[in-house]
């Protein structure tokens, strides 16, 4: 055997070895063993599925923020209460507010930005009150909007605070 045969005698046995090598990914990943750790096909290119993940994880983070911005205010995103305050927001205020548009009364998007909640709860109780003890922000808008608001005071702070986490989870979307 001279030295070109040795040569191509680790060529074939490491070609063989790589073939083999792939046949067991290919197999380990039809048994979907790779999807389980966020690779797909052979494990040579982190893919699809870790494209996925990663997704994922931003959305988590992304709406762990936003969690934190609600909990900061005082609302909250737990679906029994956000439905609630849809239920509520359909109920009550729907005939003069949308969250993205004026309507009769203003665009109710990020709300809680503009004010605290506690504020808003005072508004939303007693709007007419408020404007007439002179608090700046709701003369503002009076003057602008020209109309009192209904009492809302048969509304308990909870079912107020419902309405609030909903228009709030509502203003995350653009339509
Ligand atoms: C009959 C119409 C009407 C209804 C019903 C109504 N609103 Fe209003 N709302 C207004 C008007 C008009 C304004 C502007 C302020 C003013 O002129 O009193 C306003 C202002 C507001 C503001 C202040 C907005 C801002 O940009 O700071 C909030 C918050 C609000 N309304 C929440 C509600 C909620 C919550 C409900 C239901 C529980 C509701 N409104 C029901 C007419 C209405």
């Amino acid at each position: 055997m001279n030295f070109k045969d040795i040569h191509f005698t680790w060529f074939y046995i490491g070609a063989i070895s790589a073939l083999l090598f792939l046949s067991a990914i290919v197999d380990m990943q039809s048994k979907g063993y790779f999807k389980k750790e966020g690779f797909y096909c052979g494990g040579v290119v982190a893919m699809d599925s870790s494209i996925i993940k990663q997704n994922m994880i931003l959305d988590s983070l992304e709406r762990a923020k936003q969690e934190q911005i609600l909990q900061k205010r005082g609302l909250t995103s737990e679906p029994e209460i956000l439905s609630l305050g849809e239920e509520l927001f359909n109920g009550n205020c729907k005939q003069c507010h949308a969250v993205h548009a004026k309507v009769v009364g203003p665009a109710l998007a990020n709300v809680s930005e503009r004010r605290t909640v506690k504020w808003l709860i005072k508004f939303i109780k007693f709007p007419q009150k408020t404007i007439e003890k002179g608090d700046k922000y709701a003369v503002a808008l009076y003057k602008q909007y020209q109309q009192f608001m209904p009492n809302h005071d048969f509304m308990t702070d909870e079912e107020i605070n419902a309405i609030l986490s909903f228009v709030e989870h509502e203003s995350q979307y653009v339509y």
